[in-house]
């Protein structure tokens, strides 16, 4: 098949398979999300280099609550020492860091971290790098809904006035495009509750690399695939 010249402006990562690269190697879990890390770091300053216009990193999903305590502190710790030690990084990027999911969830020092990242680099106009944090595909669907009767009961909207656009307006990602490609390390074949609604058109990609092995090169691949693909979005070939 021949490259359509079509590349993604906004990638999404599920950034799987830390824990199995740790205990391949005879490891904790945990080394596996230290040298997650570093991958994130490699790809973010990638993508960003490359220009793409939106990377969204799943990084703490509600389900991982469901841990072990000591590996979701770590993961916590992990996540405070990235938004601190990175901060320069980003300037020098000129990387917009966002967040979704219920942020008000997570410990308040990192809150306070994250707060400070987002306002520093608020005015940046480069790539838009949004960390998904306790988020929950339905979670964010429902607290749409909440939000839309909300606004109904307080007589700011109307029943019909609830259309797709309206509708994403509620999202936390409303002010996002909708991610073009979607990589899933590890190698499973799921969407795991990451973005159910931004994804309805996502072209997906499913690499066995583990995460904390994940590269500039496999990012290549993954976008040479995509540029392959044809997206149709429902309707028929040109
Ligand atoms: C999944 O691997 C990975 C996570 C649950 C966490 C991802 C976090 C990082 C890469 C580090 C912190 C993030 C940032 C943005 C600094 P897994 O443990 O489920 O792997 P397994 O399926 O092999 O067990």
């Amino acid at each position: 098949m021949s490259e359509n010249g079509h590349v993604p402006s906004h990638i999404a990562i599920i950034m799987d398979g830390n824990g199995r690269w740790a205990r391949r190697r005879g490891l904790v879990r945990i080394r596996g999300h230290r040298e997650g890390v570093e991958s994130v770091r490699e790809i973010t300053r990638e993508c960003a280099k490359r220009h793409l216009q939106q990377l969204t990193l799943y990084a703490f999903s509600q389900e991982n609550w469901k841990r072990p305590k000591r590996e979701v502190n770590l993961l916590m710790k992990l996540l405070k020492d990235f938004l601190i030690r990175e901060r320069d990084e980003i300037e020098e990027n000129n990387v917009r860091l966002t967040a979704i999911g219920r942020i008000d969830g997570l410990p308040e020092d990192v809150q306070r971290e994250l707060a400070i990242s987002i306002d520093e680099s608020k005015n940046n106009t480069g790539m838009v790098l949004c960390l998904a944090l306790n988020y929950g595909g339905r979670s964010e669907i429902v607290d749409a809904a909440k939000n839309i009767a909300r606004s109904i009961t307080a007589g700011k909207m109307g029943i019909e006035e609830i259309t797709e656009e309206t509708f994403k307006k509620f999202l936390y990602t409303s002010e996002m495009t909708d991610p073009d490609l979607l990589i899933r390390t590890g190698g499973d074949m799921r969407i795991s509750n990451f973005l159910l609604w931004e994804m309805s058109y996502t072209e997906l990609w499913v690499t066995p690399v583990c995460w904390p092995d994940f590269r500039k090169r496999h990012l290549e691949e993954a976008i040479k695939e995509f540029s392959r693909r044809e997206r149709r979005f429902g309707g028929l070939q040109e």
